[in-house]
């Protein structure tokens, strides 16, 4: 993409959806010098309100039309359920806003490239958050491993594991509407595989290349009498199992569940190649990673490897409208990790494997 012209001045944004995620983007962006919060809105008007006073931000909206229409902004953070992100993001790329969108990017690979093909015909700076990759260890594993540090690749174990539909640590997900519409695809929920299937999807890639086939089994098992509550139909999945083939050849095993007891919010990532391995468990360091290489290799030992620090996604963003010059994770990191979840639908429904 060329770079665009470099903003002057204090970086103007507003937050749209201002539920449980949107506190950590209120945060991010505060407290980056020369970024100001001027406005958020949310179709629940008072909880907009509320956060505005929160966060010390000046104005409050019910929707984003009337925020776009009554506030200056540079930039727009969408932070709604997932249904959302395209129809909102289209709409503050029409009216000339830079744009951070939460994961997953769109319901559909279609959409997400609609929305990639519209930031860059309005010349905008476009991410997606990807949130992982503000982690030193990923950043670092896949300059690694794109350097050669494993030879070729030939074999990638991942996974995301979380257990809230077993364990209470963020609350009853049986009475909280920010858990029930996560297990429902009539309220946009692409279930676990959406949800944070997307963030262990892109984990992979972004080291060890683009997925060029997937065979996926999805599965959602009953949790209420009739798998329904009240309004919400409990039909979304909550174990994805990925056996998937790189565009380089290497294999890969890559599974996400919301029952794995023991694991709160674990991400792991071993990749394996012809001359060493690398590999990163949440649960023992974000900011480091290990290795096995050389004389190791034969030892079958490991050496822990600190990394330096990375700038977070929101920096990278704010820092991108100043400069002119977008930055990772774009839109085209959402597309192309889309790509891999339609692909694993259609698996699933075909129960066979599918190019992506
Ligand atoms: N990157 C990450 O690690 C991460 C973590 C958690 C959530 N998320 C993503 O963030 C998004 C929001 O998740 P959450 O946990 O905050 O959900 P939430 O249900 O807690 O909050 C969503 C808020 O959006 C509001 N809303 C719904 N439709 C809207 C619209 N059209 N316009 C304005 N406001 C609207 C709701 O009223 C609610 O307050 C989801 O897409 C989710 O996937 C990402």
């Amino acid at each position: 993409m060329p770079t665009l012209p470099a903003h002057k001045g204090p970086v103007r944004v507003a937050i749209v959806g201002t539920g449980g995620m949107a506190r950590h983007h209120a945060l991010a962006f505060k407290a980056i010098p020369g970024c100001r919060l001027v406005a958020c809105a949310d179709v629940a008007l008072e909880r907009a309100q509320a956060f505005a006073k929160e966060h010390g931000i000046p104005a409050a909206f019910g929707d984003l039309g009337a925020l776009l229409t009554e506030t200056e902004c540079d930039a727009v953070s969408i932070v709604t359920p997932d249904p959302f992100h395209a129809p909102l993001t289209l709409q503050a790329l029409k009216a000339g806003k830079h744009v951070m969108c939460e994961k997953p990017l769109a319901l559909n690979h279609r959409d997400a490239q609609r929305m990639l093909a519209a930031a860059t015909k309005a010349r905008r700076i476009h991410m997606v958050n990807l949130s992982y990759r503000n982690w030193p260890a990923l950043q670092a594993v896949a300059k690694f491993v794109r350097d050669g540090g494993v030879g070729e690749i030939r074999h990638v174990e991942a996974s995301y594991l979380q257990s809230w539909l077993v364990g209470n640590y963020w609350g009853d997900w049986r009475t909280s509407p920010a858990w029930l519409w996560r297990l429902s695809q009539k309220h946009g929920s692409q279930g676990v595989l959406g949800d944070i299937g997307v963030h262990i999807v892109d984990f992979a890639m972004f080291p060890a290349g683009p997925i060029r086939e997937v065979f996926c089994r999805l599965k959602a098992f009953p949790k209420a009498p009739g798998n329904r509550i009240g309004e919400y139909r409990l039909d979304a999945n909550d174990s994805a199992v990925l056996n998937v083939e790189f565009a380089n050849g290497a294999l890969g095993a890559l599974h996400t569940t919301r029952w794995s007891t023991g694991h709160r919010n674990r991400l792991y990532l071993k990749i394996s190649g012809t001359e060493g391995a690398v590999e990163i468990d949440s649960e023992r360091a974000t900011d480091a990673y290990r290795v096995s290489r050389g004389a190791d290799v034969h030892a079958t030992a490991w050496k822990d490897v600190a990394c330096k620090p990375t700038p977070t996604n929101h920096q990278r963003f704010i820092k991108a409208i100043r400069t002119g010059r977008q930055d990772q994770p774009d839109f085209g990191a959402g597309v192309l990790a889309q790509k891999v979840l339609d692909a694993s639908f259609a698996s699933d429904a075909k129960r066979a494997p599918v190019r992506v």
